[in-house]
């Protein structure tokens, strides 16, 4: 193709949906028949014809304050006219240290040091490259191995799906994935289906552990990485027990403990941390979508106190970690955090969260029965819906689930493989929860049932 290479030709085309090549989208099906969202405000996205839709899934898992809200717009505005970039590498602004010492005592136990990216695979990566550092600071360089589970999602770095469980993340990326093994995942229909909160059974799966310690050794391992709450792979609540067992075995083996709470942290499951709600303090705790309410990218790690000291030994003009990202800490993102941080203390919006918990579970499970549906999980403000799969074509139920509720029903989902998955603003009312349970899915799942 010719391009112009004088600027003043270069044709803004908004309407040519064709050069963005879009993430985890089947770009020609989007193509054909774009879902194109213009605005939002608190629950509702809106389309260009100015059509509401209710959000169903916090955009991506993350605008848990609600859309646009006006405190965390200000900030946002008002830091991007005082302050639009300052380096975290050798200089600092207040607000991003203002932010650690909120996440220093919003978080639990000793997690008292905030590590700063952009984004849940930075995240991943950034712990997991402290993990593998902190090991060999202390003495135990052969601790390189990782651990992740069947089914976890830690982003798309290679850090992240090489700990990952996901197989279309993974299997084109094959020989650079080495130095992991995997726990198994703790999904079993049979013992667990239409759970409530944590499943009853499951618990003993930690015990895997034990025997990935026999088989490579302690000596080899450096960290175990789980979502305390399996998210993108279809809302895997822990089983009751499970995550302390983990905790046991780590700590038994010198392992570190990393929850990727990218998904759980910030009011998804009634408390600031799912650690906080499970009652288990890991090492790490990776964050990334609610610290902002999705507004600015943002995303990070909280480290316990014990591994930020084992660092600070060399002299003291000696950089102790070589890692870092140009927009660690950005100002705008760091503002909008605290705004974010801000309204959920002044809406006590993660308590909302715990207190709505019941209603959501009982909205979702009365679909049980429902044509189709084989399974339905809550724990939160969160619920998956496991559909009966196509025969032979997995995936184009929900595919067709999602498309019919953007455009026939009003309703903004996520889908995982048959699973829709619903996690919406923590700001949601009781009548929004009927909406959604009592009229919008039940349409959904009918305008499927004849594939
Ligand atoms: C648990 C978990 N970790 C990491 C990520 C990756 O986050 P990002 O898409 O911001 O890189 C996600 C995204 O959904 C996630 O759910």
């Amino acid at each position: 193709m010719n391009k112009p290479t004088n600027p003043a030709s270069w044709e803004p085309s908004p309407n040519n949906l064709e050069p963005f090549w879009m993430g985890f989208t089947p770009n020609r099906a989007f193509k054909a028949r774009p879902r194109m969202i213009a605005r939002a405000k608190d629950m509702h996205y809106y389309d260009m014809s100015g059509r509401a839709i209710l959000d169903g899934s916090a955009g991506l898992w993350c605008t848990n304050a609600g859309h646009c809200r006006e405190p965390i717009v200000s900030a946002i505005q008002k830091s991007a006219a005082e302050l639009d970039f300052a380096p975290t590498f050798q200089y600092g602004h207040p607000k991003v240290f203002e932010l650690a010492s909120r996440l220093a005592t919003m978080a639990p136990g000793d997690l008292n040091y905030a590590f700063f990216c952009n984004s849940g695979s930075e995240a991943a990566d950034s712990a997991l490259k402290i993990a593998i550092a902190y090991q060999r600071i202390r003495g135990e360089g052969s601790r390189t191995r990782l651990i992740g589970r069947e089914r976890g999602y830690h982003g798309v770095n290679f850090g992240g799906i090489s700990v990952g469980g996901m197989v279309a993340n993974r299997k084109m990326f094959g020989s650079l994935l080495a130095g992991v093994d995997h726990l198994p995942h703790t999904y079993n229909r049979k013992e667990q289906a239409y759970s409530r909160g944590e499943p009853n059974w499951g618990g003993h799966l930690a015990e895997e552990l034990e025997r990935l310690v026999t088989l490579h050794d302690a000596s080899t391992i450096a960290a175990v990485i789980v979502e305390p709450m399996a998210g993108s792979t279809g809302v895997l609540a822990p089983p009751k027990g499970y995550l302390k067992k983990l905790r046991e075995i780590c700590t038994k083996h010198g392992i570190l403990l990393i929850f990727d709470e990218v998904i759980t942290g910030f009011g998804r499951l009634g408390a600031s941390f799912a650690a906080e709600r499970f009652g288990v303090v890991p090492d790490m705790i990776t964050f990334a979508k609610g610290i902002t309410s999705g507004t600015v990218p943002m995303g990070g790690v909280m480290v316990r106190q014990g591994i930020y000291d084992a660092f600070m030994n060399a002299n003291d003009h000696v950089i102790e970690l070589f890692h870092g990202y140009t927009y660690t800490g950005h100002p705008m993102a760091a503002a909008a955090a605290v705004a974010t941080l801000d309204l959920y203390r002044d809406e006590d919006l993660f308590a909302r969260a715990g207190k709505l918990e019941n209603k959501f579970a009982d909205a979702a499970h009365k679909l049980q029965g429902t044509q189709l549906v084989e399974d339905i999980r809550t724990i939160g403000l969160v619920a998956a819906i496991d559909m009966k799969p196509i025969e032979g074509k997995p995936g184009l139920r929900a595919y067709k689930a999602m498309e019919n509720a953007f455009h026939d029903h009003n309703l903004l989902l996520r889908i995982t493989g048959d699973t829709i998955a619903l996690s919406p603003p923590l700001i949601i009312t009781e009548n929004q929860i009927d909406e959604l349970f009592g009229e919008k899915i039940p349409a959904v799942l009918k305008s499927v049932a004849s594939l």
